[in-house]
């Protein structure tokens, strides 16, 4: 009996294993380099097209979702600095207090309220009754990476208040308790005071912590509890996380939208984004829960929170470093309609009108004005030259096109120079898009927000989306987009080249729209390996590194490649838009002089291409670059952040008849110089 079972099992492993086999035969190209024998001739066109390709063509879309400001480009280490998160003391241990014995213990911390502080609501007042090491430990977000050598500011204010608390120290500490730096603070008032100190890790770690301990005895109040690395983007104090910013500010992005996303709203009324308790002293800025912190249950962060440590002003700061074009989006009344949908009546939408007007006055505002004034206070008297405002995320229905007419109205009264940004919900097609799009259009919209996350094959196939737009209608900005793989594991892994090629093949397709799609942009920004929400995203962090996945190299070769001038660029009279596995967009760059090539071949075989150049002479002797990867799962990681990265080499033109060899799975750029 046993036997027969036996060889059944065999043969059913045996096919299940052939089947499997079969299936990663379908995603692997190594083996399928035969190159096709058919040459493809492409026709690029240097005569003027007189279409432009904005300058904000390819932009960053940044969101705290996944960490991605504190914990992440907030360079801010300690977790719940301020114990205003629900339970004010998340984040915090204290290893050594036991709360059960009021006689026995050493030390205990617990939660004080301010009188009649509204945005700071809580500090701790911690009681050492003896010597015997009372300890207050901060986790940090998901450990805090130290790295050897480097220098660490440490903040506290402190007020004492009984007895006689001598000396404050502050140790980095592993997860086996060992000391891996170490400074300390002497509190000498009973009033409110602010000590600063410097710490210096020996050894990179992270997943360190912060070790506190008291010398002496008595009760001490603290508050906002702080560490930041000294080498922060630009050598700002308390600033931004030095590694992230630079994977965007390779990128060159045309401009930067904040604060979301889904965030903007909230999931209540209460709970959206309110950049003007975003501005202004850090420590008056109110902490608001994080919306994504429970909104999937495979996913719970209950400690995710908004310190707004990173805030407008940031925000606008940030823009400005990176030569972007600042794009706030502000609520407009109506909170995540995939949670509550609570409306605002429309008698009460004045304040949120106001918000977004005082907004254009604290970026643009002269610094006698009540806003400017405050922007000015913060250092910087300069106007942020703000040009876009974004009235609502991802609405939907009647009640946005009702609210999003009254924005219109006063925005323009006041600042008619001001481009509106409106959204067509959160698909791409369907009731909701459709409706949306019509009531927009009949109003006239400026820009129109388009979201769509959707398998690697609708970006393939949808090359031609914006073909059929009307050229006087609204423009588009293709605010959030990814390709979102099917039944992979959920993180890093859904960032493979196959999602990065489709995503390449469908950008043709935005670009040679240039002249309705005026913006663009992946989504999610980033996201903390131990903390993420949401997957895939285009760069991924840890405490100590980050790196950019193969979706970023293609939006970073879009970007840093994008020219000024529209070109036609095709086959037989017709663009490019998947036909033979081939995808085509081309531009010129007037400053550059340069003709700029974009072919993406998303076949598993190589494909020859001839690029006939009419119009204008260009010199032979060009670049080519070429994004690739064996395999269609692959993607980069920590361990390897290069694998997939783009690859540069000379390139000469020998006439008209000049073969480029296109490989399988492929995104090429060639450039030349105009003669
Ligand atoms: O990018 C993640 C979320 O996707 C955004 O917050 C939201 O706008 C969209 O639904």
């Amino acid at each position: 009996m046993k036997k027969p079972f036996f060889t059944y099992t065999f043969l059913v492993a045996f096919i299940i294993a052939a089947l499997l086999s079969c299936k990663e035969k379908e995603v692997t190209t190594s083996e399928a380099k035969s190159i096709s024998n058919e040459i493809v001739n492409l026709h690029v066109d240097l005569k003027d097209s007189g279409i432009k390709i904005q300058p904000t063509m390819y932009g960053v879309f940044f969101e705290d979702i996944n960490f991605a400001a504190d914990g992440g480009l907030y360079a801010e280490m300690i977790k719940n600095r301020s114990f205003e998160f629900t339970n004010p003391l998340m984040g915090w241990s204290q290893p050594n207090s036991n709360k059960h014995s009021f006689n026995n213990e050493s030390g205990i911390a617990s939660a004080v309220k301010y009188a009649g502080n509204p945005s700071n609501k809580n500090y701790i007042r911690v009681k050492i009754n003896d010597d015997k090491g009372y300890v207050l430990i901060n986790e940090g977000f998901r450990g805090m990476g130290i790295h050897k050598d480097a220098s660490y500011n440490f903040y506290l204010s402190a007020s004492k208040k009984s007895g006689n608390v001598k000396k404050i120290n502050i140790q980095f500490i592993d997860k086996e308790g060992t000391v891996l730096g170490e400074t300390n603070i002497v509190p000498t008032s009973t009033d409110w005071e602010n000590y600063t100190a410097q710490l210096t890790a020996l050894k990179t770690e992270a997943k360190a912590q912060i070790k506190i301990t008291f010398e002496g005895t008595g009760e001490i109040d603290l508050d906002m509890i702080s560490l930041f690395p000294v080498d922060t983007w630009k050598g700002r104090k308390n600033g931004l996380r030095k590694d992230i910013v630079q994977l965007l500010d390779d990128m060159d992005p045309g401009f930067l939208r904040f604060p979301g996303g889904c965030i903007v709203e909230g999931r209540t009324l209460a709970r959206r984004y309110q950049w003007k308790k975003t501005v202004g002293p850090i420590e008056d800025r109110e902490i608001l829960v994080n919306r994504w912190n429970t909104e999937f249950k495979h996913k719970l962060t209950p400690d995710y929170f908004q310190s707004f440590g990173l805030g407008f002003f940031e925000y606008f700061q940030l823009s400005e470093d990176l030569g972007a074009e600042p794009l706030p989006i502000l609520s407009c009344g109506i909170a995540c309609q995939f949670n509550t949908g609570e409306l605002v009546p429309m008698e009460e939408l004045d304040p949120y009108v106001q918000d977004a007007l005082d907004l254009i006055e604290f970026a643009n505002g002269s610094i006698n004005t009540p806003w400017g004034k405050v922007r000015s206070e913060m250092g910087h008297p300069e106007k942020f030259n703000l040009k876009y405002i974004g009235v609502g995320n991802e609405q939907w229905g009647p009640a946005y096109i009702e609210r999003y007419k009254v924005f219109e109205k006063a925005i323009k009264a006041k600042y008619p120079e001001i481009i509106i940004v409106s959204g067509s919900g959160p698909f791409p097609d369907g009731d909701y898009f459709e409706y949306g799009m019509e009531e927009l259009k009949k109003l006239n919209a400026e820009i129109i927000d388009e979201h769509y996350y959707r398998s690697p094959e609708w970006f393939r196939e949808n090359a031609a989306r914006y073909d059929s737009y009307d050229r006087n209608g609204p423009k588009i900005f293709a605010g959030e987009y990814a390709a979102h793989p099917k039944e992979i594991e959920d993180g890093p892994k859904e960032n493979n080249w196959e999602a990065a090629l489709s995503e390449a093949a469908f950008m043709t397709g935005l670009e040679r729209n240039a002249e309705v799609v005026h913006l663009t942009s992946y989504a999610p920004l980033m996201a903390h390996i131990d903390a993420f929400q949401w997957a895939p995203d285009m760069i991924w962090f840890n405490n100590l590194e980050s790196y950019g996945t193969a979706n970023y190299q293609v939006q970073k070769m879009y970007a840093t490649n994008k020219g000024t001038d529209l070109l036609s660029i095709t086959k037989e009279g017709k663009p490019l838009t998947g036909q033979g596995d081939l995808y085509a967009t081309a531009a010129k760059d007037l400053e550059k002089e340069e003709v700029i090539i974009k072919l993406v071949n998303t076949s598993s075989n190589s494909q020859n291409v001839t690029v006939n150049i009419s119009g204008k002479k260009v010199k032979s002797k060009g670049i080519i670059t070429i994004l690739t990867s064996d395999n269609l799962v692959d993607g980069n990681s920590f361990e390897s952040p290069n694998k997939i990265s783009p690859n540069e080499s000379d390139f000469i033109l020998e006439g008209e008849k000049t073969v480029v060899s296109l490989k399988p799975n492929s995104f090429t750029i060639l450039k030349f110089k105009i003669k």
